[in-house]
């Protein structure tokens, strides 16, 4: 694991996109994995205007989602399509076909988790997950006791995450009780992982993901198991970081940071 921190929130985003649109750059025919969270809309913001300022090109790239809520509509707008529509996909000449997240309307969830893991394994994998971090520890919505080696499933929510994602729908009482997401297992088998969180009400659980022990109690800290996965954060978020000089000082040292610099 590598973590980068950023003077403020700004400069993580744009870590995080630039990071991104090279890895684009590099293969067209990308498969991104998404992420949604208000810590993504600054990421988002960054690629649209990447595509309009740099002609970003997203049109042969195929894109998978972590998650969808059960029982919400496309059209909905709390529903994490209607928040990539918004903040991504009629921002940049992304192939709306080409971009898949779990059915939250399927009548039979768990056939619809079944052929997502399916779509994901067809379209050759995922090349690049980007991951935001829940205030309870979850990456996707695995939530406390997500086993490590878990598929795509219905989770229910935790009354944490409840309360976190509340405001997009106008109080806690309108928040749907269950998700698809993503498992753990799923999120390993991508090839690279870039997490970003920003903030200081993240500062304990990025401490507790990145240097504390693995457990399913906190499904990102199986992020540890991960052959690449790079770790952004602002100060303010890195601020219960034992290591933080040390993961500075690879940062300003390591030349494969050089261009980020
Ligand atoms: C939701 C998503 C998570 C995301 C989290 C972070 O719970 N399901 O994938 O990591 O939000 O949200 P925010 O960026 O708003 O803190």
């Amino acid at each position: 694991m590598e973590v980068v921190i950023r003077p403020d929130e700004a400069a993580a985003a744009r870590l995080v996109g630039r990071i991104i649109a090279r890895e684009l750059r590099a293969n067209p025919h990308l498969v991104l994995g998404l992420a949604t969270g208000r810590t993504m809309e600054a990421v988002y913001q960054l690629l649209a205007q990447m595509r309009r300022k740099e002609r970003l090109d997203f049109s042969l790239c195929r894109t998978f989602n972590l998650d969808e809520y059960v029982g919400l509509a496309p059209e909905d707008r709390g529903s994490y399509r209607y928040y990539m529509n918004q903040h991504l996909f009629r921002k940049v000449n992304i192939d709306p076909r080409n971009t898949h997240l779990p059915d939250g309307l399927a009548q039979d969830l768990e056939a619809q988790c079944e052929r997502y893991e399916q779509r994901i394994q067809r379209s050759g994998g995922i090349d690049l997950q980007l991951l935001g971090l829940g205030q309870a520890g979850h990456i996707g919505f695995n939530e406390p006791l997500s086993a490590l080696r878990s598929r795509t499933r219905v989770k229910m929510l935790t009354p944490t995450t409840i309360h976190q994602n509340a405001p997009g729908f106008g109080g806690p009482g309108q928040v749907p009780r269950r998700a698809i997401t993503m498992g753990v297992g799923t999120i390993l088998d991508c090839r690279r992982l870039l997490l970003l969180a920003t903030g200081s009400e993240k500062a304990d659980i990025v401490a507790k993901a990145v240097e504390g022990p693995i457990t399913a109690m906190i499904s990102a800290t199986a992020l540890q198991l991960h052959p690449r996965c790079t770790v952004v954060v602002d100060d303010a978020a890195a601020s219960q970081l034992q290591g933080a000089d040390y993961y500075r000082w690879i940062f300003a040292n390591e030349p494969e940071w050089e261009e980020f610099r």
